[in-house]
């Protein structure tokens, strides 16, 4: 099964939708780091649309409690539709095994953050580059439809252009944005060479339910809602005007479900994932007191300001006319509408 973009598009491709497409045709994918934020949410999507999913993850930065919350959402028939492999995408045997058999590849596995990056560049380049290339390496050998993967909007590095333009890259600002541009090289040489199609998301600021709040590297939205629930001091790193292109997770699963199904034309290709907005810091400060608030958790602390972060860019917004052009993406839930979506979550979770 492919979709075109004018059928897409012109259906419109919300991801319910899709996942009826899918539901009349049951196939068998691999999701890498399906323990993690969004390969959980991927995982999810594919079992409650009646899909076949192996999933692979070594619990680096996942979590088991991940899985168990996919297992009671999808219920005992779904789950029984799964197959988890514990191992890590460095060991060519375990992702040969892992891709044994499988229609689409959806790569989420790796180390993210680039503070993580700074400080050990060697473990976040085994991963993200030796064990890319290995998955590659197994979904070439396995003959997989389509190999979608997870990119990234820090290859866009210190280009100032606004929005970003696929095609525009700059010079990297953090070992981790070598890696995923180098993943993005990777792709197109198997493509070329060995005719692996191949699709690049280049997610810009995921968030929703299941993204770690924990930890020194967790992203700003779940670690500014830890923060919030829990009472504490909210840190603004630089003057808060900094801006970020966020994007909703199911805005994230729609988009990886279109590349996997992607006609020719929207084959081999790298893609921006996001909703195609701006939000400066100061303003996701106020959409979160403001989100909680409808949840009667009323936050009164000012944030406090401390120093920019290193490696860090100071505006990021996509433009995402490529990816509604080639796939039909169709982004349906902008920051707000997903804060509100995600936040009982959050609240459950935390207190
Ligand atoms: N969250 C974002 O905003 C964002 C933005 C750009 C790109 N990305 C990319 O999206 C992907 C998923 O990110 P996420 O936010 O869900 O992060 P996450 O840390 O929640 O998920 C990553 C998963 O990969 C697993 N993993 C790590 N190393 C592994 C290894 N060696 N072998 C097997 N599994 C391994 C982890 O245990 C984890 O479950 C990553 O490739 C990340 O670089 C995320």
């Amino acid at each position: 099964m492919t979709l075109n973009a004018n059928q897409s598009a012109g259906a419109g491709t919300a991801l319910s939708e899709l996942m009826q497409a899918l539901r009349a045709r049951p196939r068998r994918w691999l999701v890498t780091g399906c323990a993690g934020f969004i390969g959980s949410n991927l995982l999810e999507a594919l079992l409650a649309a009646g899909q076949e999913v192996v999933g692979l993850d070594n619990f680096a930065t996942g979590h088991r409690h991940n899985l168990d919350e996919v297992q009671r959402n999808v219920g005992a028939e779904a789950w029984a539709r799964f197959r988890f492999i514990e191992g890590d995408i460095r060991d060519m045997n375990v992702c040969h095994e892992a891709a044994q058999g499988v229609d689409y590849v959806l790569h989420q596995a790796a180390l993210g953050s680039v503070p993580r990056s700074l400080e050990d560049p060697i473990t976040t380049n085994d991963v993200n580059i030796g064990g890319f290339l290995k998955m590659l390496v197994a979904a070439r050998d396995a003959k997989v439809r389509s190999f979608v993967y997870a990119a990234s909007s820090s290859t866009y590095g210190d280009h100032p252009g606004l929005p970003k333009v696929e095609d525009r890259i700059g010079r990297p600002l953090s070992p981790y944005a070598v890696t995923k541009y180098v993943d993005e090289l990777y792709a197109d040489v198997f493509t070329r060479a060995y005719g692996v199609p191949s699709v690049g998301l280049r997610y810009f600021n995921v968030f929703g339910r299941r993204q770690d709040p924990n930890g020194a590297y967790a992203a700003v939205i779940p670690r500014w809602i830890a923060a919030m629930i829990q009472g504490k001091e909210v840190v603004i790193n630089g003057d808060g005007e900094t801006s970020r292109d966020f994007c909703y997770i199911e805005n994230v699963v729609q988009a990886n479900l279109l590349a996997a199904l992607a006609s020719e034309d929207g084959l081999n290709q790298v893609y921006n994932v996001a909703y195609g907005g701006r939000t400066t810091l100061n303003e996701l400060f106020s959409f979160l007191v403001s989100a909680l608030g409808d949840l009667g958790i009323e936050y009164e602390l000012s944030p406090r300001y401390g120093d920019f972060r290193a490696g860090d860019v100071r505006h990021s917004q996509a433009d995402i006319g490529k990816a509604a052009a080639l796939l039909g993406y169709a982004p349906q839930h902008d920051i707000q509408a997903g804060l509100k979506e995600a936040m009982p979550w959050y609240v459950q979770f935390l207190r």
